[in-house]
């Protein structure tokens, strides 16, 4: 696959390029990232990205004509086209999956106090990664590139991707390595015991534990099972 990200500081993405799991993806071939400076698209002596806005109003707005000509160069037909907005739909494990599957996806990283709404419609949908506003797009683009590409075959190892929080619609049971005590603080004894069975159980109830407490938006979606239902109780008692 190939991701191409749009951006006004394309030195912004030097050190991601080079961190382990998206090198990894890179160097394995699993994956092409192109940074794209806007800047270089922009007429004139002067290369204007940005204008105030129309009718008035703070700051300054990014200018459609630089986007459009780095779109034309570098889209065909198969370019999934998003752009990194907080008005964007929210961005989710189930999305990634999603975007995983594409073969280019283009990032467009907004910034001041927008992008010219035109640019809007040329898009195949517009993303934010939390409600909250960052300066710009480009660490949103970080965040969507990184959890894409450790989702592509090859990259992680086998299973690691599928066992993780928001994966199955519940967070991920708590992980413990050596040494056995440290600090006064023990590991479950469950999980010295080589116990395969009782140990998937313990692991389950944790993470519908967890999920119960910190995310209880997510628990409401989660069907349980007759089975869950009963792990639940019994943890309840204990
Ligand atoms: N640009 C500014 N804030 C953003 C957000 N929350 N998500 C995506 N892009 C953004």
């Amino acid at each position: 696959m190939k991701i191409s990200i749009l951006t006004i500081t394309p030195e912004f993405f030097q050190g991601f390029l080079n961190t382990t799991i998206v090198k990894r993806a890179i160097d394995k071939g699993r994956c092409e990232i192109e940074i794209i400076d806007i800047k270089s698209y922009a007429h004139g002596s002067f290369r204007h990205i940005d204008d105030s806005p129309f009718g008035g109003g703070r700051g300054m707005v990014m200018r459609c004509q630089p986007i459009y000509d780095a779109l034309q160069e570098i889209c065909d037909e198969g370019s999934h086209k998003i752009l990194l907005s907080p008005k964007g739909t929210t961005y989710t494990q189930s999305k990634a999956r999603e975007l995983s599957g594409k073969k280019h996806i283009v990032l467009v990283c907004g910034h001041y106090e927008g992008v010219d709404a035109r640019v809007e419609e040329w898009m195949d949908e517009q993303l934010s990664i939390g409600d909250y506003v960052l300066t710009g797009g480009e660490l949103a683009a970080e965040v969507i590139t990184d959890s894409i590409v450790r989702l592509l075959d090859g990259v992680l190892r086998e299973g690691s991707a599928t066992e993780e929080s928001h994966e199955n619609g519940l967070l991920e049971y708590p992980q413990y390595t050596q040494p056995r005590e440290f600090n006064g603080q023990s590991v479950p004894e469950i999980l010295l015991s080589g116990h395969k069975a009782k140990i998937e159980e313990w692991r389950l109830t944790q993470s519908l534990l967890l999920t119960r407490k910190h995310r209880p938006d997510m628990f409401e979606k989660y069907g349980l099972s007759d089975k869950e239902k009963k792990l639940l109780e019994k943890a309840d008692k204990e």
